[in-house]
C-alpha cells in the first residue's frame, strides 16, 4: 500500500488559508477541546541550554475527533536564529492518520503558528474584555505583530501603545499598520502604556517584571503570552479574575509558573478557561471592573486543527503539490 506524504511549505500554507481562516478555527477548536472532543496532553520542553545550544522546543501532540486527524507540531524558541535572519520561533507540524499512523503531511508551521499565536488574545478578549479601545503591546516582535493583526480584525481599537526594549523594534512594528484605522504611540516607558489601558499584552522574551499591579485600572484585561514570568507577583495576586487557556500548562510555564511553585497557584485558581468558557460551561467575566490577569501559553490542537483545514483544501483542489512515498 502506497503511504503518500504530502510536503507542505510556508507559502503554499498561506495560498490555502487566510488571518480570518485562523482566527475562526482557534475559536472553533477551543470551543471543541471544551466540549470533550479532542485528546490532547500538554506540552513537553526539551531545553538544550545546559548544552550549550541556545534553544528549546516543544512537543505538542493531539487527536482531533472533527477533522479526523492525530498530529503534533514541534516548536521551539532559538536564540541564534536573527543573527541568520530567521524568526526566533521554528515551527514544523506532522499530520496523521490516527487509525494507521500513516503520515499525510509534513507541513510548515510558521505561518501557521504565528497567526494562530496571535489570534489566541484575539479570541479571548472578544470574551473578557470590557472595553478595547486603548490596547498596550509590550513585545513588538513577530507575536505581537500577530496578535495586534488578529485582534484588529475582532475588536474595535482607537489605540495601541507599543512597548519594547529596542526603539528599532517599536518603530518596525509601527511601519507595518500605516493606515490602520486607530493611533499607534511609541510608547518606550511601560508604566506610561499601561495606565488607563483595556487591554494589555505581553508577548516578549522577558523574564522580568514588565508589568505592575498599580498600572492596571480596574476592568482591565491583561494578557501574558511569553514563555517566563513577565508582570510581577501582585498582578497576579490581586487580580479578581485569573483566566487561562489551559490550566495545566498555566501551572507549568509562562507568568503563573513561579508562583504555582510557591504553591500560591493551583488548578482551582482559574475562573476563566477559554475552552469552558466557549462550551458554555464557565460564565467568562462577570462584572465591568474586574481586573482579569490572564496567561496563554498555546495549545498544540489548534495547530493541528489548522493544518488539517489546510490538508483537506489541498486535497479538494486536486493540485498536485510535492508528495513522497514513505514505503519507497
Ligand atoms: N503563548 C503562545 O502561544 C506563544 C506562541 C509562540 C511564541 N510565544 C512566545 O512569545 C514570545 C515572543 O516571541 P516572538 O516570536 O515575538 O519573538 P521576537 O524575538 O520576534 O520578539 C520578542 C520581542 O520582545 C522584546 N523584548 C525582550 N525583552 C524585553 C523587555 N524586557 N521589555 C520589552 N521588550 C522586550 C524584544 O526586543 C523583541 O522585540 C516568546 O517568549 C515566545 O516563546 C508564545
Amino acid at each position: 500500500m502506497e503511504e503518500k506524504a504530502l510536503i507542505i511549505g510556508n507559502d503554499t500554507v498561506q495560498r490555502y488559508l487566510n488571518v480570518e481562516d485562523v482566527i475562526q478555527c482557534v475559536e472553533d477548536t477551543w470551543r471543541q477541546y471544551g466540549e470533550g472532543k479532542i485528546i490532547m496532553p500538554p506540552k513537553i520542553t526539551t531545553d538544550m541550554s545546559s548544552k550549550g545550544i541556545d534553544g528549546w522546543f516543544n512537543s505538542m501532540p493531539c487527536y482531533i475527533e472533527f477533522t479526523n486527524t492525530a498530529g503534533i507540531k514541534v516548536v521551539g524558541g532559538y536564540g541564534e536564529n536573527k543573527k541568520l535572519g530567521l524568526p526566533f520561533i521554528k515551527a514544523n507540524i506532522l499530520l496523521t492518520d490516527p487509525k494507521t499512523g500513516i503520515l499525510l503531511a509534513l507541513i510548515s508551521g510558521d505561518w501557521i503558528s504565528d497567526m494562530r499565536t496571535g489570534a489566541q488574545p484575539a479570541i479571548m478578549a472578544k470574551y473578557l474584555a470590557s472595553k478595547t479601545e486603548i490596547v498596550t503591546i509590550i513585545g513588538a516582535g513577530l507575536q505581537g505583530y500577530t496578535s495586534l493583526l488578529c485582534m484588529s480584525k475582532r475588536l474595535e481599537i482607537k489605540e495601541v501603545r507599543v512597548c519594547d526594549l529596542s526603539s528599532d523594534a517599536r518603530q518596525s512594528f509601527i511601519s507595518k499598520f500605516a493606515g490602520a484605522p486607530f493611533k499607534l504611540v511609541d510608547c518606550p516607558d511601560n508604566e506610561e502604556a499601561c495606565k488607563d489601558s483595556d487591554i494589555i499584552i505581553t508577548v516578549t522574551t522577558a523574564n522580568a517584571d514588565l508589568v505592575k499591579d498599580a498600572w492596571i485600572k480596574k476592568g482591565a484585561l491583561v494578557m501574558t503570552m511569553g514563555s517566563f514570568r513577565e508582570t510581577e507577583y501582585d498582578v497576579i495576586r490581586n487580580a479578581d479574575m485569573l483566566a487561562v487557556d489551559h490550566p495545566e500548562q498555566a501551572l507549568h510555564r509562562g507568568n503563573f509558573k513561579e508562583l504555582a511553585e510557591k504553591g500560591e497557584l493551583s488548578f482551582e485558581a482559574f475562573g476563566g478557561v477559554m475552552p469552558e468558557i466557549l462550551a458554555g460551561r464557565q460564565k467568562g467575566r462577570k462584572n465591568a471592573t474586574d481586573r482579569i490577569c490572564a496567561e496563554i501559553v498555546g495549545m498544540g490542537c489548534l495547530d493541528v486543527a489548522i493544518a488539517s483545514l489546510l490538508y483537506n483544501r489541498i486535497i479538494k483542489s486536486g493540485e498536485k503539490v510535492t508528495a513522497v512515498d514513505l514505503t519507497k
